[in-house]
């Protein structure tokens, strides 16, 4: 079961979201366990700053490394005299330069005991603390945000979601886009007409093989459509195995 420890300038944000809903649930029930921990409350400086200006100039503030490594060391000391061993944690910084996140990513760090999250703010964080303590540089996108607590939190989501006992049976993780490689199919609900609309037939039939043929079939078109990249990535993994595809 992971214990998610997010280092971050803003817990509040954190706590917030990702106790809210199917997390909030899960973390209420022990399944998972998730710590916001206030960067700010770690700096040596006297006015309780934690930035400063970048050497060479240029504009904008960068974290320093103090306050960084005390608030990362209170976490690991803390797992070390409950575990009262010598600990290697995964810890994650969200960065826009790091290598983009998918959901292999997510389902390889949901097998990890302990994950520790660093949140960026202003132009970053001193090189000498990343070199220090961080394993993986994750992104989330070509994209740049204000700050890494989104990203983190979007991480945070889709591994604790991945995590045995999160998703309850009718919240399974296991038929939606990406599961298989495919995006998913498209569903329906009542009424069976509405706006002129008709649900199709074939879900009406009662016939599982049929509907479970047709809702392959739709992936596929989807995919083809929606994301050649990962259409070809499913065709060719599975042309090794079944010899055709008919889409
Ligand atoms: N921090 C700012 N932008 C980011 C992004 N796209 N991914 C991860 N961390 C970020």
């Amino acid at each position: 079961m992971p214990n998610f420890h997010i280092l971050t300038l803003f817990p509040e944000m954190v706590m917030q979201g990702l106790h809210t809903s199917i997390l909030g649930r899960a973390v209420k029930s022990g399944t998972i366990s998730i710590e916001a921990v206030n960067i700010r409350d770690y700096t040596t400086n006297k006015h309780g700053r934690v930035d400063d200006y970048t050497y060479g100039g240029g504009a904008g503030m960068l974290m320093q490394a103090q306050p960084v490594y005390d608030a990362y060391r209170s976490v690991v000391s803390r797992m070390e005299q409950k575990d009262d061993k010598n600990i290697k944690t995964r810890v994650i910084y969200t960065t826009p330069q790091g290598k983009i996140f998918c959901q292999e990513m997510a389902q390889e760090l949901a097998g990890e005991e302990e994950l520790i999250f660093l949140c960026g703010h202003y132009e970053g964080i001193d090189e000498r603390v990343l070199q220090e303590i961080v394993t993986d540089e994750i992104s989330i996108g070509d994209y740049v945000l204000t700050g890494g607590e989104l990203p983190a939190m979007v991480m945070v989501d889709a591994i604790a979601r991945l995590v045995p006992g999160v998703l309850h049976n009718e919240e399974s993780a296991g038929t939606e886009s990406f599961a298989d490689g495919l995006l998913e199919y498209p569903q329906y609900s009542r009424p069976e007409i509405w706006h002129d609309r008709q649900v199709p037939q074939i879900l009406l039939s009662g016939d599982h093989a049929k509907v479970d043929a047709w809702r392959l079939e739709q992936a596929l078109i989807r995919t083809k459509e929606r994301r050649p990249d990962l259409y070809e990535k499913y065709r060719k993994a599975h042309q090794a195995v079944e010899g055709k595809l008919t889409i």
